[in-house]
């Protein structure tokens, strides 16, 4: 399963990046907000410096609703750098637009996706990814990995080439239960990525080894 980090914060990505294990980079309008990034030029070249750091795939969504100027702006955006992934609300213009843009060979990340139904538009508009979002559907007390599998199952009885990304991870342990469902990608906060580290008994392991090489090494 790959790791996608779920953020715009240059220092976190870096952060990851450095672990070794970072295969890619999401962002959505209001991560990139919450790192104070304003106007059209500086989003662009926030997505171009977060290209400059991470080896893999960045989505990078548009802001537009309408078919014509998602086109539009997705253009704009796959050209900023060959590893931005162009990402499309799941509505009726955006698998137009998906499929358009699957036409034109621009990769593309259907996002906001909590049914079924709307992974499998999504993947017949030739979606490269679909994105589940796992904790908002945790919220309202339905079941996001389960939604998961479901995906990963139709694109498996179906041979659909569509990418799951499972989105809106919350906690290590739903990273856990991506891997159990089979899911290609998770984008997860870095604080959830290295919760998959802690184990008590690798910490009393480790430091009884430290301590048994001082006892003879002084
Ligand atoms: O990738 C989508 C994700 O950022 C949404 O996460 O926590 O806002 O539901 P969240």
């Amino acid at each position: 399963m790959k790791f996608f980090i779920d953020t715009a914060n240059l220092d976190q990505i870096r952060e990851a990046n450095a672990m070794g294990v970072l295969d890619g980079v999401t962002t959505n309008p209001s991560l990139m907000a919450k790192e104070g990034i304003k106007g059209v030029e500086n989003q662009r070249q926030h997505y171009v410096d977060i290209c400059n750091i991470v080896d893999g795939d960045v989505s990078a969504e548009v802001i537009a609703t309408d078919y014509e100027n998602m086109i539009r702006e997705g253009k704009e955006l796959a050209v900023l750098h060959p590893n931005i992934v162009v990402k499309v609300p799941c509505i009726e213009d955006g698998i137009k637009a998906i499929k358009h843009f699957s036409q034109l060979g621009i990769r593309t990340n259907c996002t906001l996706v909590f049914s079924v139904g709307q992974a499998l538009l999504a993947a017949k508009a030739g979606a490269t990814y679909v994105s589940p979002f796992v904790g908002r559907l945790d919220d309202i007390s339905s079941d996001g990995i389960e939604l998961v599998g479901k995906i990963v199952d139709m694109y498996s009885t179906y041979s659909m080439s569509t990418e799951v990304l499972a989105a809106s991870i919350r906690s290590t342990q739903h990273i856990i239960q991506c891997v159990e469902v089979g899911a290609d990608v998770a984008t997860c906060p870095l604080s959830a990525i290295k919760g998959l580290l802690k184990h008590p008994l690798t910490d009393s392991g480790l430091a009884t080894f430290l301590a048994d090489y001082k006892k003879v090494n002084g």
